[in-house]
């Protein structure tokens, strides 16, 4: 072996592979590996080194004793072994090889001679034909399996994973932190969602906002004025980071999670146009309604300016719009 493996590599190799086998065996509890857990394990290991170091040098001075007693055909012979020729290398491959030596051809050899070119009839290598027998044992367990007992194909293997994927998916997305932010929330119309923002609303909100939305403490929430703006976007802000200072409206981001906020946000839409009994005057110069929603969310400047300020403007370059000055003076 000494031969084959020089001194260098064989220590480290041997000295891994045990480093390898004690991790496995005494398992260090998650990232930790076992030696910074249990500290006996690093004198295991340092005295594995030490034995090893110390077999090295037996060794060693035993071939160099062995070498002065050798004869120089011995010390020539030793030197020139190579690995393919040790005993038990040697048996091996005759094992799985069987080939014949070239002494006895001649039994093997068949009566095909064609211009000298000679074919031998040897036996197949074991070898190869324990690899033919395996296929075959494969390949009748394949077709039982698939052909005849109707195992899953490709394509079923597939779904079946990708639903596995998806359930876990869905177990990630329970216990994962809420990524939802106001720039991604959106109007749920959804019965449900909205039911859970009414029990939400109703629980923390009505003290200020009433059940009804009509506003007592805080501003109706269910008329076209808004003081902090209107929309899903500008909404969830404001119950997320709260209103102007010392108004009373606090922030709720640590009492909610984005997804509830966004349920809240768009319960609170829900609201809107619902003219409530005694509800609050308007206030806040910021117009916006649910119906805004189909044409996007509109900003402040263009909420708070009434669209027949607009009308005049256009209607000085186009002939058509006349009209509007007329319409605009009749208010
Ligand atoms: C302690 C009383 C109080 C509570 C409780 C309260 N609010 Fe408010 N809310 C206010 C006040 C006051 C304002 C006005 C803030 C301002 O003027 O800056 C306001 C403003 C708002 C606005 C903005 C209205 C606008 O015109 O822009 C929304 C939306 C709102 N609240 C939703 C909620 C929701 C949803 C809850 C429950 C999670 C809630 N509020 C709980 C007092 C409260």
């Amino acid at each position: 072996m000494k031969k084959y493996f020089p001194v260098y590599v064989r220590v480290p190799l041997l000295f891994g592979l045990f480093f390898l086998l004690v991790e496995w065996l005494v398992g260090g509890e998650g990232e930790k590996p076992a030696f910074m857990e249990y500290p006996q394990v690093l004198i295991l290991l340092g005295l594995f080194l030490f034995a090893l170091i110390a077999v090295e040098i037996v060794v060693a001075s035993t071939n160099k004793i062995l070498d002065r007693l050798m004869t120089p055909e011995e010390r020539v012979a030793e030197k020139n072994k190579r690995f393919s020729d040790l005993p038990w290398v040697k048996s091996l491959m005759s094992k799985l090889t069987k080939t014949k030596g070239i002494q006895e051809e001649s039994d093997v050899m068949m009566d095909h001679d064609y211009d000298g070119i000679k074919e031998l009839d040897n036996e197949l290598p074991p070898w190869w034909v324990g690899l033919f027998y395996v296929t075959i044992i494969f390949s009748v367990i394949y077709l039982l399996r698939f052909h005849v007992f109707d195992g899953d194909n490709q394509i079923v293997e597939y779904e079946k994973s990708v639903a596995e994927a998806q359930l876990q998916i869905e177990e990630y997305k329970k216990t994962a932190p809420d990524m939802l932010t106001a720039d991604d929330a959106k109007y749920l119309t959804d019965e449900a969602d909205l039911a859970a923002g009414k029990k939400l609303f109703d629980a923390n909100c009505m003290a200020c906002h009433k059940l009804d939305g009509g506003g007592s403490i805080g501003p109706n929430l269910t008329d076209d004025h808004w003081i902090l703006g209107g929309g899903v976007k500008n909404i969830f802000h404001t119950i997320s980071e709260g209103g102007r200072p010392g108004k009373g409206m606090v922030p709720w981001k640590n009492n909610f999670k984005p997804s509830e906020i966004e349920k809240l946000a768009s319960y609170v839409i829900s609201l809107n146009g619902t003219n409530p009994a005694d509800a609050k005057g308007p206030e806040g110069d910021i117009i916006w309604s649910k119906a805004d929603l189909e044409g996007g969310e509109a900003t402040p400047a263009e909420e708070s300016a009434p669209v027949s300020d607009v009308a005049p403007e256009s209607g000085e370059t186009s002939e058509s719009e006349v009209v509007a000055p007329e319409a605009d003076s009749e208010e």
